[in-house]
């Protein structure tokens, strides 16, 4: 039990009948902690600690007009604060990138490199029971606030994990970096995406990154090592125009119906996948349409007697790095929108779910992979459990480091947590911030004193 819960379940049962008789039960456990020479924070720290958090998510870094200002202010006054080199570098004017650095007792390893996003996504008030901006803290400890989740938490917690470790006299062997980027929100392209092909990016030499995942509703973490490619395809048909009245084959109307008929045949057949328990989210490809496009506009609607020469319509498809891509490829083109159908098509966005080097995006789960190893060994020291290596059904800046070729993983630390990213009442309750906490100086410490064996003549076990 990370000490910060003990702290909690203690002060809860200060509240209880039972007062005197768990506190005598937690007592030989508190003690032990102590002997074992455990840091734990005070009340008065613990409460420091959500303070700073409440007051990152106070600023109002929502897009499409993030305040970037506030946010690189408060987040400079941390790093100072923390005895932590900073720059602030705008690739694109206006939309800082704040780089933090502890620098490493040996500058020959590779660095760490630890990403969060400052801005989050737009709200609507009326749909929260507390202000979206408020960081307010209810009876049962859950922290309301637009980025409680998605991912302010995690920038804190980074930060948290660094004041105890440097507290507890630890020194890094690598050094280790934070990014909080401005964009992830729409795109990350003038944020994490600039940042992974600058100079500044080389010079820092990363072998690592982590950057955000997604809560878990159980009491296991999720890690994930891969996310799923969006392809946005739009398809067009065209036919001969007609009467209303009239019945022909070829209509544009028609061949874009059969096209939609054959995409819909292909969407079951995956999701039965998924029903099935065969496969899981990330490994399906999802086709959904979501938008049509037809008619010929009348000025109180559409003509209702012709059958118009042309028909579009969109579709938003998540493709697995573990799909075969080109057997998809040549679906659509032969069986989606064919030619021969009078079908044309262009995709509105085709992410490439090959890395810079003509590998599938994804990181190793297996041995063949230190970090991932490090980072389950982390957790589980931590006292957290985790469940199976998943795929990020979404797009986040992790995959501008794997497209490098980089080893990056997606990592939340909350447990018993409902899935709020983006939605109403986004909220994160105390107790698991603070087990986040935990989580993240257990792996800053694994990750930044990893020398890989051979090294310097020094063995991993020695370590
Ligand atoms: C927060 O910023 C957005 C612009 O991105 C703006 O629309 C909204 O009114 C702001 N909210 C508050 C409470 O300041
Ligand atoms: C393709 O379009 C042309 C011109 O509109 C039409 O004559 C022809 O019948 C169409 N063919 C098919 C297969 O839709
Ligand atoms: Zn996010």
């Amino acid at each position: 039990m990370p000490v910060i819960e003990l702290l909690e379940s203690m002060e809860k049962a200060c509240n209880s009948h039972y007062h005197n008789q768990s506190l005598l039960l937690l007592l030989p456990l508190f003690l032990s902690l102590l002997v074992a020479g455990l840091a734990y924070p005070t009340q008065n720290e613990q409460s420091q600690i959500i303070s700073r958090f409440q007051q990152y998510l106070q600023i109002n870094t929502t897009q499409p007009s993030p305040d970037y200002q506030s946010s690189t202010q408060f987040l400079l006054s941390q790093a100072n604060s923390l005895s932590l080199e900073s720059q602030v570098i705008e690739f694109v004017k206006g939309k800082p990138v704040i780089l933090l650095k502890w620098p490493g007792s040996d500058l020959s390893l590779p660095s760490i490199l630890l990403n969060s996003h400052m801005d989050v996504v737009p709200f609507e008030p009326s749909k929260w029971t507390h202000p979206p901006l408020g960081a307010y803290i209810d009876e049962g400890g859950n922290i309301f606030g637009r980025g409680s989740q998605d991912m302010k938490s995690v920038g804190m917690q980074y930060l948290e994990a660094i004041r105890r470790l440097k507290l507890s006299g630890f020194q890094p062997k690598r050094s280790l970096y934070l990014s909080f980027v401005p964009d992830e929100e729409i795109g990350g392209y003038d944020g994490a995406k600039k940042l992974a092909y600058s100079d500044v990016f080389k010079d820092m030499n990363v072998e690592i990154v982590l950057d955000e995942g997604l809560p878990s509703t159980d009491e296991n973490y999720r890690l994930f090592y891969a996310e799923t490619a969006p392809w946005w395809l739009v398809i067009k048909s065209n036919g001969a125009p007609g009467h209303g009245a009239k019945l022909y084959d070829n209509s544009a109307m028609e061949n874009l119906l059969k096209s939609i008929e054959s995409i819909s045949r292909f969407r079951a057949s995956q999701f039965d996948l998924l029903k099935a328990g065969l496969k899981s989210k990330g490994d399906v490809i999802s086709v959904n349409i979501v938008f049509l496009k037809a008619g010929t506009p009348s000025p109180t609607g559409f003509v209702m007697n012709l059958q118009p020469s042309e028909a579009e319509a969109g579709f938003d498809i998540r493709v697995p790095p573990t799909a075969d891509i080109e057997s998809l490829e040549k679906r659509i083109e032969e069986e989606w929108a064919p030619a021969s159908r009078n079908m044309t098509f262009e995709f509105k966005q085709k992410a490439t779910p090959h890395d810079d080097l003509g590998r599938p995006l994804i990181t190793a789960t297996d041995g063949s992979n230190p970090w991932w190893t490090l980072i389950e060994e982390a957790i589980k020291k931590a006292n957290g459990k985790i469940g199976k290596p998943e795929i990020l059904t979404g797009a986040t800046d992790a995959r501008y480091y794997r497209q490098l070729g980089l080893t990056a993983i997606g990592f939340l630390p909350m447990t018993n947590t409902p899935f709020l990213l983006h939605d109403h009442n986004e909220f994160l309750n105390k107790a698991e911030y603070f087990k986040g906490i935990n989580v993240y100086e257990s792996i800053i410490k694994a990750y930044t004193s990893y020398i890989p064996p051979g090294r310097d003549g020094v063995s991993r076990d020695e370590l």
